[in-house]
């Protein structure tokens, strides 16, 4: 330290710098990269074994597959691809020599793009400039031809290359045998987004066998919070999340049902988190964690916060009384929710509504995606405990909101 509290500049560098690469709560930075396979996928034996039905013959020396995946973003259609091609060639490792190509077509948007990409990914030596369309399909089925191996082929996001190209390159994949002696030299998997299908694509799938066509629904909360729960188990550091904060995340992102959303929130929890370490602070995930930070002029001057704003008074007590609890707990149940009521009631010296009227009001948060509601069986399916969350707002500004509000009915 100098005079005036001058620091020499290599010790602001170094100090501002300490948080690189010292990953207190993530262990494992690649878990959370959207392109990281996991070494299995969670929630989804279903489908996989849907999937993996459409491929049965492949064991047998002439056998292939066809199949359209189509679902909504982030259902998992790539990583399903993904998983079952690698899994497949270790399945069948002795067996038949078997390999797979994935071309994106949103970056190799023409037929003859997606061909070249293919040939580039078996052989990277392989020249393809210059070489027509005819040429690189007779080089193709000479390359499979020569190692003796079965070729999937996966075209994600089909819809581009459809699009620009229309569907014969997929016609003469399919029929890349027809003029040699062997069969089932390749397996096809188209992907797309549900959404974006149009007339060309119907036809596709039609082509293809309407039985081979698997739609991906979206993520259930459920789903989420096993993707979360994965990530967090092979990713942070063992001691930094709880269960409970996962479910939380869940939760918030559970009306996208998009799996990257869940990962996503999870990253930026873990991100905010590393941030606030100065060996004073918790080392774990808190509730703000998952939150992006609000302003506090938000608070007043109003945001989203606003969807309280013409809630009856003592919805609003009920409310604050959550928001109390929710800043430090994930989740509570209905009996503590009357109990903190009593609380607030007292505080604001106002009579309580009955046991129906807030029973009333939590089913109004809910449907305003205040609240989110979980029931629980407990003790063998006999009990049933309803378990509150607010995973979409910081309990705590709602609540500074809520105590601006209630000042006008009540003081
Ligand atoms: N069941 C699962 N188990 C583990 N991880 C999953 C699962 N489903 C999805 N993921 C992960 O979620 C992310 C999104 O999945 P993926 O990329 O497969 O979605 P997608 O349906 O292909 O989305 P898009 O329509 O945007 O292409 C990926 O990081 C993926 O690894
Ligand atoms: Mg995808």
């Amino acid at each position: 330290m100098f005079k005036n509290g001058w620091r020499k500049p290599s010790v602001v560098m170094a100090s501002y710098l300490d948080r690189i690469g010292a990953g207190s709560v993530l262990a494992d930075p690649e878990v959370m990269d959207f392109d990281w396979t996991p070494p299995e996928l969670v929630g989804r034996e279903m489908v996989q074994r849907e999937l993996a039905s459409k491929f049965a013959t492949l064991s047998h020396p002439e056998g292939a597959g066809r199949a359209v995946i189509t679902g909504p973003v982030g259902s998992g259609k790539t990583v399903l691809a993904d998983t079952f091609c690698r899994d497949i060639q270790r399945h069948l490792s002795g067996k038949r020599n078997v390999r797979s190509v994935k071309v994106n077509c949103r970056n190799a948007s023409t037929s003859m793009r997606v061909v070249q990409r293919i040939l580039h990914l078996l052989d990277p030596g392989h020249p393809d400039r210059g070489l027509s369309m005819g040429e690189l399909l007779l080089s193709l089925r000479r390359l499979l031809r020569r190692e003796a191996s079965h070729l999937i082929v996966v075209l994600d996001e089909v819809d581009h290359m459809l699009r620009r190209s229309g569907d014969d390159l997929l016609y003469q994949l399919l029929r890349i045998d027809e003029d040699q002696e062997g069969k089932g030299t390749m397996s096809l998997i188209l992907i797309s987004q549900e959404q974006v299908l149009d007339v060309l694509e119907t036809a596709v799938i039609s082509r293809m066998g309407a039985t081979n066509h698997l739609r991906i629904k979206p993520y259930t909360v459920d789903g989420l919070e096993a993707i979360a729960l994965q990530r967090a188990q092979l990713g942070l550091v063992t001691g930094t999340w709880t269960p409970e904060i996962i479910r939380l995340i869940a939760e918030k992102a559970g009306p996208s049902g998009d799996a990257r959303k869940a990962i996503e929130l999870l990253n930026a929890a873990v991100e905010r988190c590393e941030f606030r370490q100065d060996g004073h602070n918790e080392s774990h995930l808190i509730i703000e964690d998952i939150h992006e930070p609000t302003n506090a002029a938000i608070v007043t001057t109003g945001s989203n916060l606003e969807v309280i704003d013409d809630l009856p008074p003592h919805a609003m007590l009920v409310l604050l009384a959550m928001c109390r609890r929710l800043t430090n707990q994930e989740s509570m149940t209905t009996g503590d929710v009357e109990q903190l009521y009593a609380v607030v009631s007292e505080e604001y010296e106002v009579k309580m509504k009955s046991h129906t009227t807030v029973w009333k009001y939590l089913k109004e948060f809910e449907t305003r995606q205040l609240t989110v509601s979980r029931v629980a069986t407990i003790g063998g399916g006999r009990g049933r405990t309803t378990h509150l969350s607010m995973p979409h707002f910081l309990p705590k500004d709602l609540g500074s909101r809520l105590e601006m509000m209630l000042k006008k009915h009540f003081r």
